[in-house]
């Protein structure tokens, strides 16, 4: 396969610039370690994780591959410790005629996420000598000084360019430029718009993410100060993606406005499949509860719907890049596409820059 290096393979230790998202309960073991084992870095997706799930997943990698990969864990600093002070109000009332769809179906609620959930999987991901620890929605100063006290590297995800400024002063090794077109939580800022922003911002390695699909996206990246590509929803369509399988099939059907940012499921900004719930709440903006009490509030209609794979109204993170999207390959073919079609898109900027 072609050549195609940055200085962020030598900071991980990769073949190729190209990572898989840590994507809650769609990257485990099987797409994290294709992706290593394919000369990219694999990230777990470990948020929702109890220490003993995480240890467990770390070691089904190693059985994969001995390649680098990385946890990707969600520090919860804004939420206060005890979630329960906060009385969450009955179920609200206009979705109450959705219940009847999922009565017969079982669905077990993520743990809540704690600062005491957060600190015993980072503890797990240190004592196994995972190489990279990887954070969203804010990275605390003591997650950094543990980690490299324990010879591991911390990449941050940001969606401003102040967030980048800060956590590059607090010493993480690599920031993910994530922009609006990005699958789950984001900010406001488009990728073309944020990538040279925070690249102007930070003199750490920055790695775009938000819309990139294809090798031209992976070019596009590099061509604005990008290192590398961080890439979500198109290794979410694979064979080894734990997604299920209705949100690999909505992939293929829907069009670049299949999806849209709502604070519907978890209270933060975060882009969803379009469905019958996110409908319901529109105009209803005002009564959406913060993180993380609109999740708990939701819960009883969204967790069993999220199990059965009720796409039309569980809570399916997805990125605008969806649209492109026509075959659920395996991630390695995804990976070797990508790697060719960047290298070619370069070549093809070269020739238009040479004429
Ligand atoms: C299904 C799904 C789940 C995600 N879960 C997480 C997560 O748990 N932690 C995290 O840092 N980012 C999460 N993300 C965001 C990704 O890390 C990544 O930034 C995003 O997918 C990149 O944009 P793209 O989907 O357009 O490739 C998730 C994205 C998707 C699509």
């Amino acid at each position: 396969m072609s050549r195609l290096r940055t200085p962020v393979c030598d900071l991980f230790g990769l073949e190729y610039p190209i990572f898989a998202a840590g994507m809650g309960g769609v990257t485990l073991a099987p797409l994290a370690a294709a992706v290593s084992a394919a000369g990219g870095l694999g990230v777990l997706g470990a948020t929702f994780h109890t220490p003993e799930q995480l240890r467990e997943e770390i070691r089904a990698v190693r059985r994969i591959t001995d390649r680098p990969f990385g946890v990707d864990l969600l520090i919860p600093t804004d939420i206060p410790p005890d979630v329960s002070a906060r009385p969450v109000p009955p179920f609200p009332a206009f979705l109450t005629d959705l219940l009847p769809e999922v009565e017969s179906l079982r669905g077990t609620p993520p743990p809540p996420l704690t600062l005491e959930l957060a600190h015993a999987q980072v503890e797990v991901t240190l004592a196994e000598r995972v190489p990279v620890l990887v954070s969203a929605l804010g990275t605390p100063e003591w997650l950094v000084r543990d980690a490299h006290a324990a010879g591991t590297k911390v990449i941050s995800l940001v969606g401003n360019v102040r967030q980048a400024r800060r956590l590059a002063k607090i010493g993480v090794d690599c920031i993910v430029a994530q922009g609006l077109e990005a699958g789950g939580h984001v900010g406001t800022v488009t990728t073309v718009v944020l990538v040279p922003g925070v690249v102007d911002a930070v003199s750490v390695p920055v790695l775009a993410a938000g819309g990139i699909g294809d090798g031209r996206g992976v070019a596009a990246a590099l061509m604005l100060g990008a290192q590398g590509a961080w890439i979500g929803t198109r290794f979410l369509a694979t064979v080894e993606s734990s997604a299920h399988d209705n949100h690999k099939k909505r992939i293929l059907d829907v069009d670049e406005e299949g999806t849209m940012v709502s604070r519907c499921y978890t209270g933060k900004p975060s882009r969803v499949l379009r469905n019958r719930f996110t409908d319901r709440w529109k105009g209803r903006d005002a009564e959406i509860l913060p993180m993380p009490w609109q999740r708990i509030w939701v819960e009883p209609l969204v967790a069993p719907a999220k199990a059965a794979g009720m796409v039309d109204l569980a809570n399916f993170p997805t990125g605008q890049g969806a649209g492109a999207i026509t075959d659920i390959p395996h991630a390695a073919e995804v990976f070797d596409r990508l790697v060719t079609e960047t290298v070619q898109a370069l070549e093809r900027g070269a020739r238009v820059a040479a004429r």
